[in-house]
């Protein structure tokens, strides 16, 4: 069933005192992300993509007092007008927004102002919560839940940014010490089969998801082969000087523009010193880890490795259905590497969950039956349903009670700043 809200959670499941637990503890992490960072750091937008780790803190407070706020709360007024304007990202119905490749332009408001935002936001949220009626609870706590969800959205593109924003700096800052991943030695990779058949695919109702994870539906799959880990770093490198990418041959015409235009020869933040390979992370300039799921690569760098070793990408079906029985868990956030590690497991699927989101070969387009929700709030997903391709989940900077197997992540062809990966796939049969 479609809804006509972009989530689906009972609404007796959450109690009011448990919601407002729920908002602080999400709320605090945001600013918890910014705690390492000085001031100069929160201004600084390095590229369209990215934006300012302050303007994160203030958007995702315009975002509740734009949708929950001011059309609930009664007697609440805006809190500053302009900040309407410089924090609405792209909902168009809404009001014109300030140009996004400009928003590390805004040296003001300062980031205490900001800080002072968020708190001003978060004492009337606590009050709406504490005190709707409740004939008008429902339709509230949806929006709430939406904007949490939001919210950790958010969490993930503030570390992804920061990574971005400390890697064009040539004193390498780091974010701050980074906890270490095990050293590890990676099993072989092993080829987990599923069967022809029609299967399930999309959200079954039960908590929270997106709207364009709906409505459940039936797919027919031909049978297929999941690799049961990641490509890692040691084995892209193999691509790497196999020649990979200056080999027209292995490219999509459009990836291999982007290679040209680019001068791309290696994933993003890689570089060559004395011969060895390293990259920026979180934690600074390190060296490769050969056993590690290969991060920060385009979809087109996914699909000339996966030519290159004779596969080819999942459908983001193919990794849905595969991934039924496997628990949600993984090298999220909460392990605090911040870095995808390696693993070494090898007797089934793994890292499915966590270290790097993983570019399927599916369009990102809407399920048989999707609506875009109505008002506002459906400028979320379904107009950016155009050119973009679906990634699944979840990465080491994603929430851990942020992912789920229905949870469609979507991004550009040619974008290569999130922590994106490569898992492959193969046909089982022969046409
Ligand atoms: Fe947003």
């Amino acid at each position: 069933m479609p809804s006509s809200l972009p989530l689906e959670e009972p609404v007796a499941s959450t109690s009011r005192d448990s919601l407002i637990l729920n908002y602080a503890r999400i709320r605090k992490e945001s600013e918890l992300i910014c705690a390492p960072l000085e001031t100069e750091d929160y201004c600084i937008q390095t590229m369209p993509d990215v934006s300012p780790a302050k303007w994160h803190l203030a958007h995702t407070s315009w975002f509740f007092e734009t949708f929950i706020l001011l059309p609930f709360l009664k007697n609440y007024h805006c809190y500053r007008p302009a900040y309407d304007y410089l924090f609405n990202s792209y909902y168009l119905t809404h009001g014109q927004p300030f140009y996004r490749p400009i928003r590390g332009l805004l040296s003001r408001p300062t980031v205490a102002e900001i800080y002072q935002y968020r708190a001003a936001a978060d004492e009337a949220m606590v009050n709406l919560i504490t005190n709707t009626e409740e004939q008008y609870w429902p339709e509230i706590k949806a929006l709430i839940v939406l904007g949490l969800n939001h919210e950790q959205q958010h969490q993930e593109l503030m570390l992804t940014d920061l990574k971005h924003i400390f890697a064009q700096n040539p004193l390498r800052p780091r974010y701050r010490e980074l906890v270490s991943s095990p050293e590890q030695t990676v099993a072989d990779l092993k080829w987990i089969t599923v069967d022809k058949g029609v299967y399930d695919i999309g959200h079954n109702g039960t908590g929270f998801g997106y709207d364009n994870e709906f409505p459940l539906h039936d797919v027919l799959l031909q049978g297929f082969a999941l690799a049961s880990r990641p490509v890692t770093n040691a084995e892209y490198l193999e691509f790497i000087n196999d020649g990979g990418y200056r080999n027209p041959a292995l490219w999509l015409s459009a990836g291999w523009a982007c290679v040209q235009d680019n001068a791309w020869q290696a994933p993003l933040y890689w570089e060559q010193h004395d011969g060895d390979w390293w990259h920026m992370t979180l934690g600074g300039l390190r060296p490769v880890d050969p056993g590690a799921p290969v991060c920060h690569v385009s979809q087109y760098e996914a699909a000339a490795y996966a030519s290159w070793a004779g596969k080819r990408l999942p459908t983001e079906f193919e990794w849905e259905v595969s991934v039924a029985e496997l628990p949600v868990q993984g090298n999220l956030r909460n392990t605090d590497y911040l870095q995808p590690a390696a693993v070494n497991d090898g007797t089934s699927l793994q890292q499915c969950y966590g270290d790097v989101w993983e570019w399927t070969a599916s369009a990102y387009a809407p399920y048989p039956g999707y609506r875009v929700p109505a008002g506002t709030v459906g400028e979320y997903n379904g107009k950016f349903m155009s050119s973009q391709a679906v990634l699944r989940g979840g990465s080491c900077v994603t929430p851990p009670d942020h992912i789920r197997r229905s949870y469609r992540n979507f991004f550009y062809p040619k974008d290569r700043w999130q922590f994106s990966g490569i898992r492959l796939a193969q046909d089982l049969c022969r046409y």
